[in-house]
This record gives C-alpha cells, structure tokens and sequence, in this order.
C-alpha cells in the first residue's frame, strides 16, 4: 500500500465511507475548499460497519485505501466514525500519503467548546464500543466527564430517508432521554450519518447544548494540513467537468439519488465497483 511518487497539490483527495453517511464530510469539503477534486467511495454493499468487528472493518478499509490510491490521491479521509475508530491507526501506519478521520477533529473542538465539563457522545455501538473520543477528549482535557450513547436506528432512519419524520423524532427523543438528564452542554455527532438529522437532534437536545459536527472540523483540519504542505490546490476547478467522482459498491442509482439531494453542486454520477477485487 505504498506510494513512493510526491505528492501533488492537483491530484484529487479520497475520501470514503460505509456508505452514504461520508457524503456530510465531502459536502463540508466542497464548502471549505471548493477548488479540490474529490473521488468519494461509499461501501454501499457492506453497510452498515457499526455492528462489525475491528478486523472486518479494517479489511475493508484496506481494500478501500487499495482503491483510492489508483487515482493518485493526495490524501485519504477517512469520513465514517466507525472506520476511524477501528482502522484508523493501521491505514496511518501502512500508508504513506497522509490518512485523515473524522474522530480527532470532532474530540478536539468538543473538549474547547464544553464550559460545564460533561460532553455527550452519539455514535454507533462499534464506536461507543471502542471508547475513542473519551480517550482523545481525555488527553486534551482530564477534567470532562464524556458519556456515550449508541443511537443504531439513525443510521438506517437516514438510509431511509426519513430526515424530518415523526419516527425519527420518537427515536430521537427516546435516544437522547438519558443525555438530557445528566446535563450535558455538548454533544458530539459521532456518526456521519447524524448531521443530516441536526435539526431534529438540535430541537429536542435544546438552545443549551452546542452540537458538534466533526464534518466540519475534519474539512477545516484536512484545509490547514493541505496548506502546511503546500498541497491545496490553487487555481479553479470548472464545475460539470471531473472534479467530484462517486463510487460504490452497490445501488449507484440510489446513491446517487441520495446525494443529488443532500450535495447541490449540480448533477452527481455514481459508478459502482468491484471493491472485493482491490
Ligand atoms: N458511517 C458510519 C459512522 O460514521 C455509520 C454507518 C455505519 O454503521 O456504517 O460510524
């Protein structure tokens, strides 16, 4: 998995995720740096990666990283909570382009952001399960109580597309019950899937609690990280030509569908894959 050519300030960035949940990070991405070219690979057949194993989770993302780096990619984002959670480290370690997740990004401003010292954490089970953002909040700041809450119906709630819908806001409210009543101020969306749902969470969590969307402090950090190696790419990119490519390994017509309606940035293309061959 290595790749021994320099790196390129015009070559595109990957990114990817289980699914459609990653879209939220490449959106944030397209608003921070609009001049990037993106290749985005969802694992549309192989969601949901919440209720897998660290390993299963980590092959996959191998294969992934495979895939991606025959575009040449400058760097890889790993958008999905749960690919960063259990992968993380190992893509670092066996890649030798920069890796980025999402995780990092989303414990740092948290840990700035909270004044009452109790932050709440929604994320899939594997993601709870792991204990990520209290050990990365913790090495920031030992004195914050972090409490996590695995939320599994959102992630299946947003594939469905059901944003704004009763049922979300009954599961909503049933999740985050316990959140409210040990008096949180900051809650950090640990699942990309949960940004498309921010409005719900933001009404019934109330004006009190600040919500952290780590799609945006990952887009922020890949921008500062692009500049300090003076990798960002300069001039524009015309948009209707190649600037964003979508994979998937399942469904390019319901991705694609899905990610018209949250990405306005003209009509989308979805091509879907082999990833097993990678
Ligand atoms: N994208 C995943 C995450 O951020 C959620 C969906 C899944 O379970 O695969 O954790």
């Amino acid at each position: 998995m290595s790749q021994k050519s320099e790196l390129r300030a015009d070559a595109p960035i990957g990114v990817f995720d289980s699914g459609v949940g990653g879209l939220t990070v490449a959106r944030e991405i397209m608003r921070q740096i609009p001049n990037e070219k993106i290749i985005y690979f969802g694992d549309t057949a192989r969601v949901p990666y919440g209720s897998k194993s660290k390993e299963t989770v980590t092959r996959y993302s191998r294969q992934i990283v495979r895939f991606l780096q025959t575009f040449s990619v400058k760097t890889i984002v790993v958008a999905c909570n749960t690919a960063s959670a259990y992968a993380l480290d190992a893509l670092e370690q066996e890649t030798d382009i920069p890796v980025l997740g999402v995780v990092k990004p989303g414990a740092k401003t948290a840990a700035e952001v909270t004044k009452n010292g109790r932050i709440g954490v929604i994320a899939t089970d594997a993601t709870i399960g792991s204990q990520i953002y209290t050990k990365y909040i913790k090495e920031l700041n030992r004195d914050v109580t972090i409490y996590g809450k695995a939320c599994p119906l959102f992630v299946p709630l947003v594939e469905e597309g059901l944003l704004e819908d009763p049922v979300t806001d009954e599961i909503a409210r049933r999740y985050l019950a316990e959140l409210i009543d040990i008096d949180i101020d900051t809650l950090i969306l640990g699942c990309t899937h949960y940004p498309l749902i921010r409005s719900t969470l933001a009404r019934i969590m109330g004006d009190q609690v600040t919500l952290v969307n780590p799609a945006y402090e990952t887009a922020y950090e890949l921008k500062q990280m692009l500049a300090d190696r003076k990798l960002l790419k300069e001039e524009e990119h015309k948009l209707g030509t190649d600037q964003y490519q979508f994979y998937v390994s399942d469904g390019a017509d319901k991705f694609k569908r899905f990610a018209n309606s949250i990405i306005k940035y003209g009509i989308l293309s979805a091509k879907t894959i082999n990833i097993e061959e990678y």
